[in-house]
């Protein structure tokens, strides 16, 4: 069944105050929830009470303390209906739940045998009979009744306000939650955890416990994650005005978990691997992710708790906004450059190709059958580019007026994306209509560039013209608005004056070195003056807006960019442009049966940055790390499997080889500055070594001794798993004889590591080896494989479809029967992650006429068995549509 944004309804009745009871038991945990209903204005005197519940076991109902009989309500599939209800009245719902048998891991589940919950999107339905809606917010009191030997901390939302053990030795503890929230921010959690605590004062001087709850062999892995947390409470009150609300902030990691982390109210719970960090166990990467979710889902607090989304629809309303929080933080703390690069990447290599789909949605969708299919890449990232475009637009004191309003108006709300807008349009009295496009549309604009430059005149035009191509059930489209930063370079690389044609001096912008142009219609066009030279333009600087540019500039003008430009976003973006256009060739020349060679000048610009010293190493790192496979498929029509893979391995190859001397003096300089430092996850030291592991992968791609050496050494040395997993994966590409022992050695050291068992799955899984599959399968079957743990799936099966092209689409089709396999058998356990699983295939049109029809087949597979999820169902038909 389709759900409509356009059928849209407020509910009947709200509810104004929720008391639970759990008795927690592995397998019959009984939950008896009191709640309070009153009919709203406008609704009918006999408007059935409509509940949602799914997989509850129904013991009893009461209306104000009356038992209330089957001849009163209906028990469909996932609803109760309860007809002839008052006006206002007391609901107790009695129901009885399966924790341990709970394999979905939504609702009430077991995890370790720590009882914990994950509610969003529509799990409390799987708790409790509840309208289970954001539009109905209520308080909460929670009480947890459980035997305090084996469940020694019990916590919910907010604040604890009653704790005793009766003579049953049972423990009853009461929290008590002052805020209305809707269901899917509540929150419980039971079991056997260690507290790493610390407090934070707020800016008006209020004393906030922060609790973090790791089980008791990980209480080593807790400092990083702390200290996380506090640099986002100060954060936020400087950045947005922002303080906690709560004298508690707790936080919980957990092995099993859908996703990355859930920002339920003052009880947050998350997946461990964005909270537990050592040196040793957690690389730089794994540091920077922690930083950044812990920050994301403290920034909830606000933007998704206090002021809520309506209905499901909106989701991008908190995601888009909190992921544009999240990148404003991580910039203020990391290097700000990389991070965006970073965000880039991600948009390009998920979102891009989503937007390009089966599956393209806007990011405020209009219908869907499972919601959480809709926790995608264009709803959180693209939704936060929007967030950004309209940060760039109207500037920065004008988004902060707006996101004051937008508090000031909303907070204690369930509302809609337009309500944004709206604060912001009103704030600054604006018109934000066409803009809102960006909100309804979907699919990724084109915008290519012509340029004319006229000496005489001394006027350079650049014309703008956007093409946004049609998407599954939207023919046509309507022109965007789009924010292009801007800059014209001259000959000795510094930025020019821009000043438009019949522009008063003193306009708003005139003159300036960086312009935000912005395109409103299909074509636009600025004639810049001035100009007796030509400029060389740098265009949607630091990437203002999710669109693909074509600039259609020359190689030269593209390395002059990559050493010029002073926006250090485009001198990256210029290096992968350059790197994009001479893979394509080289797959030219692949297809074309001519002999492969690296361009001279490429060679040149590469080496030139490599051998820069002024260069900041991370970007140096970024600049020449070549676009992605999945990214570089993104850029063809139709998808050349092993083209992609020859051309980019060659490139890869050839730049290890003759590059050599260099690579391994930077290396050995990188590794020689950082001999003997106590690892710190710091801005410089990340760089460095980030940029120590590249040279070591180039030198690795080429296999000459020198390189392999220092991988090995590396590996074995390491005392940081940055460098560790730097040498492990240069060893991975090695025939057996080296790569074994050092899979051997890892696994022996760190089999009681889960985390660090999930890099070990998921290097193996993405190594480039003949025997990809079989050597998956094989894995399949190691003791430390389970199809329970949603990381570990991640890890073999996931990283294996999505990051090992040579082994998924082997041409025997082999990697398709095995994906539709898992699918299948994970269907059956959890949903969620079955339905993720089916994103490689989405693709499947892009490829060639025999993957095409095995890509299909596996699809189709898939959809002949009876009863799929609506998960599963809803990806398989929107794929094959
Ligand atoms: N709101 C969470 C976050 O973005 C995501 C939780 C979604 N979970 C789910 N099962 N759909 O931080
Ligand atoms: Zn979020």
């Amino acid at each position: 069944k389709t759900i409509l944004l356009a059928e849209y309804a407020p509910p009947a009745y709200q509810v104004s105050t929720i008391d639970l009871e759990f008795r927690l038991d592995p397998h019959a945990t009984r939950v008896t929830a009191t709640s309070r209903f009153d009919r709203m204005a406008g609704a009918a005197a006999d408007a059935p009470l409509v509940l949602d519940g799914a997989g509850l076991r129904l013991v009893s109902i009461m209306i104000d303390g009356a038992p209330v009989g089957p001849d009163r309500y209906d028990q469909q599939e996932e609803r109760l209906v309860i007809r002839g209800v008052p006006a206002g009245f007391v609901l107790t719902v009695i129901t009885e739940i399966d924790p341990a048998g709970n394999t979905a891991l939504e609702g009430l589940y077991q995890s370790n045998g720590i009882f914990c919950t994950q509610c969003e999107a529509e799990g409390f339905r799987k708790i409790t009979y509840f309208p289970d809606r954001p539009d109905v917010m209520a308080r909460y009191r929670t009480t947890i009744i459980g035997d305090p030997v084996v469940l020694p901390v019990m916590l919910s939302n907010g604040n604890p306000v009653a704790d005793e053990t009766g003579p049953d030795g049972l423990r009853r503890i009461v929290w008590e939650d002052p805020f209305p929230k809707p269901s899917y921010l509540f929150a419980l959690v039971a079991g056997d955890l260690a507290l790493h605590e610390d407090s934070f004062t707020t800016i008006s001087g209020r004393s906030v416990a922060l609790r973090l709850y790791v089980e008791p062999r990980n209480a080593d892995k807790c400092a990083h994650a702390m200290a996380s947390l506090k640099k986002a409470l100060a954060w936020d009150e400087t950045a947005y005005g922002r303080e906690y609300d709560l004298d508690i902030y707790m936080i919980v990691a957990v092995d099993d978990f859908n996703m990355g982390a859930m920002e339920n109210k003052g009880l947050n719970v998350f997946n461990s691997k964005y909270i537990l960090a050592r040196p040793d166990t957690a690389t730089d990467a794994d540091y920077a992710g922690i930083e950044a979710v812990v920050a994301h889902e403290y920034f909830h607090n606000w933007t998704g708790n206090r002021i809520t989304c309506r209905d499901w629809f909106q989701l991008s309303l908190k995601e888009g906004l909190t992921v544009f929080r999240e990148q404003q933080f991580v910039a203020d703390h990391q290097s700000a450059a990389v991070s965006r690069i970073h965000d880039v990447r991600v948009l390009r290599a998920a979102q891009f190709p989503e937007d390009a789909g089966p599956t393209a949605h806007p990011v405020r969708p209009d219908s869907y059958i499972e919601i959480s299919n809709f926790y995608t890449s264009t709803v959180y990232n693209k939704g936060a580019e929007v967030i950004r475009m309209l940060h760039t637009l109207i500037g920065e004191d004008a988004y902060r007026r707006g996101m004051d309003l937008y508090f000031q108006r909303h907070d204690g709300q369930a509302v809609t994306c337009e309500d944004f807008i709206r604060a912001h349009a009103d704030a600054n009295d604006l018109d934000l209509g066409d803009f809102f496009r960006w909100y309804v549309q979907a699919g990724t604009p084109e915008v290519s560039v012509d340029t004319r430059h006229d000496p005489d005149a001394g006027t350079f035009d650049v014309t703008f013209t956007q093409t946004l191509a049609p998407t599954p059930g939207q023919p046509v489209k309507q022109p965007m608005v789009v924010p292009v930063r801007a800059a014209l370079i001259g000959p000795d690389g510094a930025p020019l004056p821009m000043m438009l044609a019949n522009e008063p001096a003193d306009a708003p912008q005139a003159g300036a070195l960086e312009r935000v142009l912005v395109l409103s219609d299909r074509v636009t066009r600025f004639t810049f003056m001035q100009l007796p030279e030509r400029p060389v333009p740098s265009l949607l600087r630091g990437f203002s807006a999710p669109v693909k540019l074509d600039t259609r500039a020359e190689d030269a003008d593209l390395a002059f960019l990559m050493g010029h430009d002073d926006d250090p976003f485009n001198r990256w973006e210029a290096a992968q442009t350059y790197a994009i256009r001479v893979i394509h060739r080289l797959i030219a020349d692949i297809g074309a049966g001519r002999p492969l060679v690296l361009p001279l000048e490429f060679r040149e610009a590469f080496t030139r940055t490599i051998t820069d010293d002024a260069l900041d190493p991370a970007l140096v790192a970024e600049a020449l790390t070549l676009p992605g496979e999945s990214y570089l498929a993104e850029t063809m029509s139709r998808i050349d499997v092993e083209g992609i893979t020859t051309a980019r391995q060659f490139v890869r190859r050839e730049i290890g080889r003759s590059l050599e001397p260099q690579l391994i003096a930077l290396f050995d300089r990188l590794e020689a500055a950082e001999a003997g430092q106590p690892y710190a996850f710091e801005t410089a030291a990340v760089g460095r070594r980030s940029l120590a592991n590249l040279c070591l992968a180039y030198l690795g791609a080429a296999g000459g001794a020198a390189g392999l050496e220092r991988a090995e050494r590396r590996f074995a040395t390491a005392t940081n798993m940055t460098d560790a997993l730097g040498g492990l994966l240069v060893l991975a590409d090695q025939p057996g004889e080296l790569s074994q022992p050092a899979f051997d050695a890892f696994y022996d050291r760190w089999k009681d590591e889960p985390l660090v068992v999930d890099k070990w799955f998921m290097v193996q899984a993405t190594a480039s080896r003949p025997d990809a599959l079989d050597h998956v399968l094989t894995l399949m079957e190691h003791p430390a494989f389970s199809m329970r743990n949603p990381n570990r799936v991640r890890s073999l099966i996931g990283a294996f479809a999505a990051s090992n092209p040579q082994g998924f689409h082997a041409a025997d089709g082999r990697g398709y029967e095995f994906l539709a396999d898992q699918i299948v058998a994970l269907d059956a356990m959890n949903p969620q992650i079955a339905a993720r699983l089916v994103g490689p295939f989405k693709r499947w049109r892009r490829y060639d006429d025999r993957r095409q029809g095995m890509m299909r087949a596996a699809l189709e597979r898939i959809m002949s068995r009876k009863s799929l999820s609506r998960d599963v169902y809803e990806m398989v038909t929107k794929s094959l549509a």
